[in-house]
C-alpha cells in the first residue's frame, strides 16, 4: 500500500518551484530571458576559480579511491579539522573534529540537528519569514514545526510572541540567519536576547532548548559588515552550514553539522549523528567535493553581484513606493505588496513577465519575495517592467 502521508504532500507542491516551472515554461514562449524570474534562490555567480582549479589538480594526481571511494562515516577526519580550525579562528569558538560532522548541503545538516534533539510529538519553534522547506525537513521527523509570527518591522525577532509560544513542549529553536527570504541579518541584541530567553527557559522547564542555527548565507553580507556567529550567544547551539551559496555548489550537496564544544550533550551528537544518517540514507557526502571545500574554506564566489543587485533592486522598489526592509545579506529582498493578497499582487505581475514569490508561502502574507542571484544586466532590463506593472496595476492608489 502507498503511504498516506507521502501521497497528501502530492497536492502541497512548493510554489517557489511551480513558478520557477512556470518561468520556464513561459522562457520557450519568449525567450528565457526575457522573462523577469524571481523565483529560485540558485546561485548565479560561479564557483571560485581556486575550487575548479583544485578539482582538476586532484583529479590529476590523487588515488581514484581517494577521491571516488566512500568515506569515513562522520566525514573525511582532516576534513572536520580543516572545518574546525577554521571555525576556531573564524569565531573564537573551540571546535575541534570530534565536533563537525559532514553533511550533504543544509538540509542534510538540518535533518541530523532535528533528529538529535527532538522525538515525534516535540516542537520546534522558528520566525516567520522562514525558508518553507522547514515544514517537510520538520514534519517527516514527526516532531512538530510551529512558527512564532513575524516583527513586520524589522525582521528580527517577535520576542513577545515568542515568549508566548516557548512552552515546555518545544525542545528546539530554528534559526536563519542571514535570512530567506527577508534578507536581513540579526543583529547582536536580537541574539544577545534570544540566548537569555533560552538560558532562563532552559533552567525553568529542566531541560535544554537547543537552537538549531541554519547558515548557508553565513558569507553572503553586505556594506562590508559580518553577520553575528549565532554559536556565540548560546553554547547550546547546533550550527548547520552548507557550502551551496557561499561557493555556488548546491548541486554538490555539502555542508556539514558544527556542534557548540560546550553543548549539553556534545560528546554524543556526531557520534548520533553517525547513526542517523544510517538511517535517512544522508550517510557519506561525496568525498571528492568534501576534500576540495577543505581547501577552500576562507574562500567565497564573488558576491559582489548579488550586492549590486540589491542596491538596485531596493532603490527602484522604494523609489516606486514600496514599503521594504534594506537586506543587509543573502540574495532575497522581501517588499510589502502593494494590495492586501500578495497572492494577487503576484498574479498580476506575471502580466509583466515578472516572477516574484507571494509571502504567504513563508509565513508572511501581504509580502513577496524576489530572489536576485540573477544577472545584473537582466535586473536592470526588468526595472522598466517593474514600473510599467506599478503604474498600470496600482495608478491612484493612496
Ligand atoms: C534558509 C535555507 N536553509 C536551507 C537550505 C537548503 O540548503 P542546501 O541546498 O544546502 O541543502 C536553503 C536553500 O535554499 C535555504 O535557503
Amino acid at each position: 500500500m502507498l503511504v498516506q502521508k507521502y501521497k497528501d504532500m502530492l497536492s502541497g507542491k512548493s510554489v517557489i518551484r511551480q513558478l520557477s516551472e512556470f518561468a520556464a515554461q513561459r522562457g520557450q514562449e519568449i525567450g528565457y530571458e526575457n522573462v523577469f524570474d524571481y523565483s529560485l534562490g540558485n546561485p548565479s555567480v560561479p564557483a571560485p576559480e581556486e575550487f575548479t582549479e583544485v578539482m582538476i589538480r586532484m583529479l590529476k594526481e590523487r588515488e581514484p579511491r581517494e577521491l571516488h571511494g566512500y568515506s569515513p562515516n562522520p566525514g573525511i577526519a582532516h576534513v572536520r579539522d580543516a572545518v574546525a580550525a577554521s571555525l576556531e579562528k573564524r569565531f573564537g569558538i573551540p571546535y575541534r573534529r570530534e565536533h563537525i560532522f559532514m553533511a550533504s548541503g543544509a538540509a542534510g545538516a538540518l535533518a541530523h540537528a532535528f533528529r538529535l534533539v527532538t522525538e515525534p510529538g516535540d516542537e520546534i519553534l522558528t520566525f516567520a519569514p522562514f525558508f518553507p522547506e522547514y515544514h517537510p525537513y520538520v514534519d517527516l521527523t514527526g516532531a512538530v514545526l510551529k512558527v512564532v509570527p513575524p516583527d513586520c518591522e524589522a525582521f528580527q525577532i517577535n520576542f513577545n510572541r515568542f515568549e508566548e509560544m516557548l512552552t515546555p513542549k518545544v525542545m528546539a529553536v530554528l534559526v536563519n540567519t542571514p535570512n530567506n527570504p527577508s534578507g536581513v541579518v540579526y543583529s547582536e541584541e536580537t541574539l544577545q536576547r534570544l540566548g537569555e530567553i533560552l538560558r532562563e527557559k532552559s533552567a525553568e522547564y529542566g531541560h535544554t532548548i537547543y537552537l538549531i542555527s541554519d547558515e548557508p548565507y553565513r558569507e553572503i553580507v553586505f556594506d562590508g559588515a559580518e553577520a553575528p556567529c549565532v554559536s556565540r550567544f548560546y553554547n547550546n547551539t547546533i550550527m548547520c552550514y552548507s557550502f551551496s551559496k557561499s561557493l555556488s555548489l548546491p548541486g554538490e550537496r555539502i555542508g556539514y553539522v558544527a556542534v557548540h564544544p560546550e553543548c549539553d550533550g556534545a560528546e554524543y551528537m556526531v557520534p548520533m549523528c553517525v547513526q542517523i544518517s544510517r538511517g535517512t540514507g544522508h550517510n557519506c557526502p561525496p568525498s571528492i567535493i568534501q576534500l576540495a571545500v577543505a581547501q577552500v574554506l576562507d574562500l567565497t564566489s564573488d558576491t559582489s553581484v548579488y550586492e549590486t543587485n540589491r542596491s538596485l533592486l531596493y532603490n527602484e522598489l522604494t523609489d516606486l513606493g514600496f514599503t521594504c526592509v534594506k537586506p543587509g545579506g543573502t540574495f532575497y529582498i522581501f517588499p510589502r505588496a502593494l494590495e492586501e493578497d500578495a497572492n494577487v499582487f503576484c498574479k498580476k505581475a506575471l502580466k509583466y513577465d515578472l516572477v516574484l514569490v507571494p509571502g504567504d508561502t513563508f509565513g508572511a502574507p501581504g509580502f513577496f519575495r524576489m530572489a536576485y542571484c540573477i544577472d545584473t544586466e537582466k535586473v536592470e532590463r526588468s526595472l522598466p517592467a517593474l514600473r510599467r506593472f506599478v503604474e498600470e496595476e496600482y495608478k491612484g492608489r493612496d
